[in-house]
């Protein structure tokens, strides 16, 4: 069955209730509040101390004019929403905080001392523009052309990859050391999924670490038990408990949706995977060395791979 859902793939994770208070936000950053000096962190950047530079980008970034030409721009809301579901500045600065935050809470090094990073499916930016300030090389692919138009045009630090769906990524074989795909494995089917398992193998060095999020349990039981969640992922209670139903004995359900990125040759839609089902899928390739389930605001799982 297809599901017409315009929205339905534009929301990842579900927005952490917070007030909004746009008018006022909007007021302070034209005054600016101008300061003495800045923080060290604000010019480090990614390279410097990482729980002050998530702070300045939550802080100081979001309410002085000054301190904001420190951290990265934002994109267009229209960019944003279609693409993460969010429309406040300040709520894609924490989406991408919490999830930086989880990424270095799971790796085994620090994420400043990586040296050639894959951005796989980068969006616009949400976790990109965290690196600023990185050493080393950080590559954001993605098939969506106005998403990467953006990231090229105010993210200088991100060297951007047009990639086609379903085809061979244009690097060279252990390009690597890192990769990280937010909110991309949960949106496509089995055989798309296993055809870049292979993919970031090849373009992996041996010992490398990839960290990729997932729909689990956790996310399949909020969207069951909270009408509100399955209808912002766009999926009806009845292939709801059908996916509830595969995850238990196959540990993957693919529940297609037609959206912009939909092509002949490239399904798209919403994807569970069980612990069990994602380690046996990325297992092929990959040693699993890490799986925090609802490490992302209790909703998507991440896995951590290691390439042997
Ligand atoms: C839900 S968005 C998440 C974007 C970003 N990772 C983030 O967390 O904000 C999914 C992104 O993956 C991209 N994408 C989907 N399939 C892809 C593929 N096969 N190769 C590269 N990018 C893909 C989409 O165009 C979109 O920008």
């Amino acid at each position: 069955m297809l599901i017409e859902s315009g929205d339905a793939v534009a929301t990842d994770f579900i927005s952490i209730a917070r007030p909004h208070r746009p008018a006022a936000d909007r007021i302070r950053q034209a005054l600016g509040t101008e300061l003495a000096q800045l923080p060290d962190a604000a010019t480090a950047g990614i390279s410097g101390n990482l729980p002050e530079w998530v702070g300045f980008n939550l802080g100081l970034a979001l309410t002085s004019a000054r301190a904001a030409d420190h951290a990265a721009p934002f994109p267009p809301t229209d960019l944003m929403y279609h693409t993460t579901g969010l429309q406040q500045d300040r709520d894609f600065a924490q989406h991408g905080a919490d999830i930086l935050t989880a990424l270095s809470a799971a790796s085994p090094k620090p994420l400043g001392e990586f040296t050639s990073i894959l951005d796989f499916g980068v969006g616009v930016g949400r976790v990109a523009r965290y690196y600023k300030g990185f050493s080393g090389r950080y590559v954001g692919a993605d098939i969506d052309e106005p998403n990467l138009r953006w990231v090229a045009g105010h993210l200088p630090w991100v060297e951007t990859v047009l990639t086609e769906p379903a085809a061979p990524l244009p690097f060279e074989p252990a390009t690597f050391d890192g990769v990280v795909s937010i909110s991309v494995f949960t949106h496509i089917d089995r055989e798309t999924t296993e055809f870049y398992v292979d993919e970031l193998y090849r373009l992996t060095r041996p010992g490398a670490l990839l960290f990729l999020t997932l729909h689990g349990d956790q996310a399949l039981n909020l969207a069951l038990s909270d009408a509100e969640v399955g209808r912002l992922i766009g999926i009806s209670p009845e292939r709801l408990e059908q996916a509830r139903g595969e995850l238990a004995n196959d540990g993957f359900h693919f529940a297609e949706q037609y959206t912009h990125l939909t092509r002949a040759n490239y399904r798209y839609g919403t994807t569970f995977a069980s612990q069990q089902g994602a380690e046996a899928i990325f297992g092929r390739r990959f040693k699993v060395v890490g799986f925090v389930p609802g490490a992302i605001h209790a909703f998507q799982d991440l896995i951590v791979l290691e390439r042997p």
